[in-house]
């Protein structure tokens, strides 16, 4: 039995590696919140896209940020994401946003709108004690980075193209592995050598290559490290787990 999560687990890395199924798992089993902070720049930039907004224009793009009227659910069994209170949760996962969403995150005003609703939303969830799980490209080098657990998710390129390939086709969108792939690599590129808070992993991150290893044993690995950290509630501190695919 797993106890309640107390305080922050950062999780962060590359698309394709498992981070929103598994921080959205481990979130609810261990009673925590869940934060996806990519459905935040996903949702800007679909009020981008609607407002007909230049996305090479960053001065409108980030003014469009401070005054966007979205919101975001923390519960894992039903994050909840609107615009203007339309459930959007679908339509930023559809190619146009996903297409469009890396440029968006790389202007600094959006990161900075974006960074202090999540500091803001994450202070709320810890406070008397609770716990949360924050997913995201930064979340351990910017937006949390005291959190007493920092976990960087990594998989092959290939693996992680043939997941995106397979979620794609799931929703029932046109799909290859050679254009999931293209598509993972230039997000990574360009999510990975922008100026303001670029991807990368933070120097005390634990990174867990989830590129052999199923989600529940992603999870499993995951718990055993937050036990290990003291994080959950009602079980004593143990030594953390030598998972497979774990490495400090
Ligand atoms: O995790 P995701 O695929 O939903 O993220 C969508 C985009 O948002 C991704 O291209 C990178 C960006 N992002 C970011 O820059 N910082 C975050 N904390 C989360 C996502």
């Amino acid at each position: 039995m797993t106890g309640a999560l107390r305080g922050v687990v950062a999780l962060d890395g590359p698309s394709g590696t498992g981070k929103t199924t598994v921080a959205r798992k481990l979130a609810g089993r261990l009673s925590a919140r869940y934060l996806d902070t990519g459905a935040m720049y996903r949702v800007v930039t679909l009020a981008a896209l609607r407002a007909g907004v230049d996305l090479a224009d960053e001065h409108a793009v980030g003014a469009l940020a401070h005054d966007v009227d979205f919101s975001l659910g923390t519960d894992p069994d039903r994050p909840d994401v609107r615009l203007a209170g339309e459930d959007v949760a679908a339509e930023i996962r559809g190619p146009e946003v996903t297409g469009a969403v890396s440029p968006v995150s790389a202007v600094p005003q959006v990161r900075e709108v974006l960074v202090a609703r999540q500091r803001r939303m994450i202070a709320d969830a810890v406070e008397d004690d609770g716990g949360i799980v924050v997913e995201g490209r930064d979340i351990g080098t910017t937006v949390a980075p005291d959190a007493p657990l920092k976990i960087y998710l990594t998989a092959s390129a290939e693996v992680r193209a043939a997941r995106r390939n397979t979620q794609d086709s799931a929703a029932g969108r046109a799909s290859s592995v050679e254009s999931a792939r293209e598509s993972v690599e230039r997000r990574d590129r360009i999510d990975s050598t922008r100026a303001a808070s670029p991807l990368r992993a933070a120097g005390d991150a634990v990174q867990v290559d989830t590129s052999e290893l199923t989600i529940d044993q992603v999870i499993v690995a995951l718990a055993e490290l937050a036990r290990g950290r003291g994080l959950l509630g009602d079980c004593p501190a143990a030594p953390a787990a030598a998972e497979a695919g774990v490495s400090r």
